[in-house]
């Protein structure tokens, strides 16, 4: 929930003294890695996440390093009040010239077998929190005729994978509300960026069950580093391309799933890997629905 700020130093180290960016999930991986980047070319910053403990340890290391503004706000944003009440303090804000809706989680298993509440919550964390913070800060960045908003989809929105239904369809989402938007408010200076890298080594692979022995045995040339997903979403902010995909391999695969057979070969191999991992709950779980919808007939 919403606590106190926490405000540290103030000593401004950009030619603008209100430049201030707002990031969703900035305690790990492609959130820290912009609130580093951001800090360092002087943007004071509104960290938003769930664990009080982690935005604490964040804001600190960052106010000590770069002599910036850090406040932060607790919100675990899969919870419908947290994203309420985050939206209300975001439409506060005069000077934001940046918001990341980094934050996201993945899930790993067949659609039938994971429980909907656990897929519902990606709706919040994925595209509620994301439609919403937007909304919240357009009014100031249309009064400023300036303003960015970049949020995180994945090279996931581009495929149809088994195993992946509700991550695939929320980061599609995203990608389709990022250019929808632009479409509107480009007229008033304000560039929205869908950034959608593809394997990236962060916290997120190891979060999610199954995927730890799978990710071993991903290729080093589909691996894009952290940093480099960070500097390209900046670099390409003001072109007009709403989609950013970081990394030539990931742009040469954008263009090999689009050739039909190639993407079923890429579905077979992902339902195959999630068979092996699931030890074919899936297909255990589809049997028990068989036997549950004959037992009610
Ligand atoms: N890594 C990849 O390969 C990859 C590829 C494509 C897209 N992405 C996207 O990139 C974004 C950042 O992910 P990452 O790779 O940097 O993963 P990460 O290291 O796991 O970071 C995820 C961040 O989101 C926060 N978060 C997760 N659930 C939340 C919730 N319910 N409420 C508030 N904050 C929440 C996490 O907070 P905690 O620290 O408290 O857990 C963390 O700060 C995500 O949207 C992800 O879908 C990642």
């Amino acid at each position: 929930m919403l606590l106190p700020l926490k405000t540290g130093k103030t000593k401004i180290m950009t030619d603008n003294p209100n430049k201030l960016a707002v990031i969703t999930g900035p305690t790990s991986g492609i959130g820290l890695a912009f609130a580093h980047k951001l800090a360092q070319k002087g943007y004071h910053l509104l960290l938003i996440g769930r664990s009080k403990d982690k935005l604490e340890h964040t804001s600190q290391l960052l106010i000590d390093e770069y002599n910036i503004t850090v406040n932060y706000l607790v919100a675990d944003l899969s919870n419908e009040n947290d994203i309420l009440t985050i939206e209300e303090s975001l439409k506060r804000l005069e000077n934001i010239e940046l918001l990341i809706n980094n934050a996201g989680f993945g899930i790993a298993g067949f659609f039938m077998e994971i429980s909907l509440e656990e897929q519902l919550k990606m709706l919040n964390v994925h595209i509620a929190s994301t439609i919403r913070f937007s909304k919240a800060v357009l009014p100031a960045m249309i009064r400023q005729r300036n303003g960015y908003i970049i949020n995180l989809a994945s090279f996931a929105a581009f495929m149809e994978l088994p195993g992946s239904v509700m991550y695939s369809t929320t980061k599609a989402a995203i990608i389709k509300f990022s250019q929808t938007l632009q479409a509107e408010i480009s007229k008033y200076g304000i560039k929205v960026q869908a950034l959608s890298p593809g394997f990236t080594p962060t916290a997120f692979h190891a979060s999610i069950k199954r995927e730890a022995e799978f990710v071993d045995r991903v290729p080093w040339f589909l691996w894009t580093p952290i940093q480099k997903v960070v500097d390209t979403s900046l670099a390409r902010l003001n072109n007009k391309d709403v989609i950013c995909i970081p990394g030539s391999f990931n742009n040469l695969l954008f263009w090999i799933n689009k050739v039909p057979v190639l993407s079923k070969l890429i579905q077979y191999i992902a339902a195959k890997r999630q068979k092996e991992q699931a030890g074919y709950t899936a297909v255990i779980a589809h049997k028990s629905i068989q036997k549950t919808a004959a037992a009610a007939r």
